[in-house]
């Protein structure tokens, strides 16, 4: 009989929850975005977040076993993300997963979110060799990761203030180019001059891999105030040219810093395989400078398809799968962890 693990997901705005089968077949995948809820204030809403998950996750629930023509009598065990994340979202999540796998009798699986962005890559590939490199680039997280053998991870290198998407998200704020950031840049830096202005690529000086957006940031404040470029986009559709070049710029300095960050882990640690993963990975600019790097430096590199690099449930089973073969079992006082590390 083939093993069936139910993933919960609700970390951060997304309420997910997926099927997924033996280690790597979807059976369904649903993602409840809040986007709409939070775009007018630029960001997340940590409380908001809390309540629309509590609205959406019996549905989306429901939704996932329904597409995937699965009872929960078919369900061998919940895997949940435990952290790290938004407390108030994390609980949500953690409570439903409880609540079915106690009436169930089912094994509760507790996932670092990490974990489940890692293991997103593996869904469409399941076969690749460790070592590995794997680089997490997302809203909450840019982390450098060693992974010596399946499940094993140790950190090589994580961002000293904002992640990459946060970057992006900050970026396209101070344009009012809206919220989340990254698709928004991307389009308009699709027919852009990335030459058109010069940024800083951070170097730490005590030569460690450690990665830092603030400084990025900083410069493309610094160049829409001397430009005179604030307020001057109601919307991303009508952005002016100046504005175009202005991200497309930053863009190509954000990606820079990662492909060639990832290089480097690959290079002190002699490992010849890359994934990368989380929402930043379903950047076309990035995947396709990954590709060439890749294919000149002779590495075998792994990215999911978007809808396996921004948060989704069908990972969190996936890691789930790594957990249950290892008999590690959650207990029921399991609490969330929102600065859960792996
Ligand atoms: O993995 P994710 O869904 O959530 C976290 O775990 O953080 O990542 C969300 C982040 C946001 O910062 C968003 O701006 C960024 O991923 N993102 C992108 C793109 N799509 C989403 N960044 C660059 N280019 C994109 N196309
Ligand atoms: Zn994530």
């Amino acid at each position: 009989m083939p093993v069936r693990i139910l993933g919960i997901e609700s970390s951060c705005d997304e309420t997910a929850a997926a099927v997924v089968e033996d280690r790597c077949r979807v059976l369904s995948s649903i993602v409840a975005t809040q986007i709409e809820v939070h775009r007018k204030y630029g960001g997340v809403v940590p409380e908001l977040a809390a309540r629309h998950h509590v609205e959406a996750i019996g549905v989306v629930i429901e939704q996932a076993l329904d597409e995937a023509r699965t009872g929960l009598d078919q369900i061998d065990a919940i895997a949940v993300t435990r952290g790290p994340g938004l407390v108030g979202s994390l609980l949500v999540g953690l409570c439903a997963a409880k609540a079915i796998a106690w009436q169930r009798e089912l094994p509760l699986l507790a996932v670092n979110h990490l974990e489940g962005h890692v293991r997103s890559v593996f869904i469409e590939h399941p076969r690749i060799d460790f070592p590995a490199i794997a680089l997490i680039v997302s809203g909450g997280h840019t982390s450098l990761y060693l992974c010596p053998a399946e499940g094993e991870y140790r950190l090589l290198a994580r961002t000293r203030d904002d992640a990459a998407g946060e970057a992006f998200d900050k970026v396209a704020k101070l344009l009012g180019l809206g919220y989340p950031g990254g698709p928004v840049i991307e389009q308009l830096a699709r027919d852009a001059d990335e030459r058109a202005f010069a940024f800083p690529k951070a170097q730490m000086k005590d030569g460690s891999l450690d990665f830092s957006f603030s400084g990025l940031k900083t410069a493309v404040r610094r160049t829409v105030q001397r430009e005179g470029l604030t307020h001057a986009t109601p919307s991303g559709a009508t952005a002016s040219p100046k504005v175009q070049n202005l991200v497309a710029s930053f863009q190509k300095a954000a990606v820079d810093v990662l492909v060639s960050r990832t290089l480097r882990a690959c290079e002190k640690e002699s490992v010849g395989t890359v994934l990368v993963t989380g929402g930043v990975a379903c950047n076309g600019r990035l995947r396709r400078a990954f590709e060439q790097a890749a294919d000149r430096e002779g590495l075998a590199l792994y990215l999911p398809s978007p809808q396996y690099t921004t948060d989704n449930a069908a990972m969190i089973a996936a890691a789930g799968f790594l957990h249950l073969e290892r008999g590690a079992q959650a207990p029921f006082d399991l609490n969330a962890d929102a600065s859960l590390t792996l």
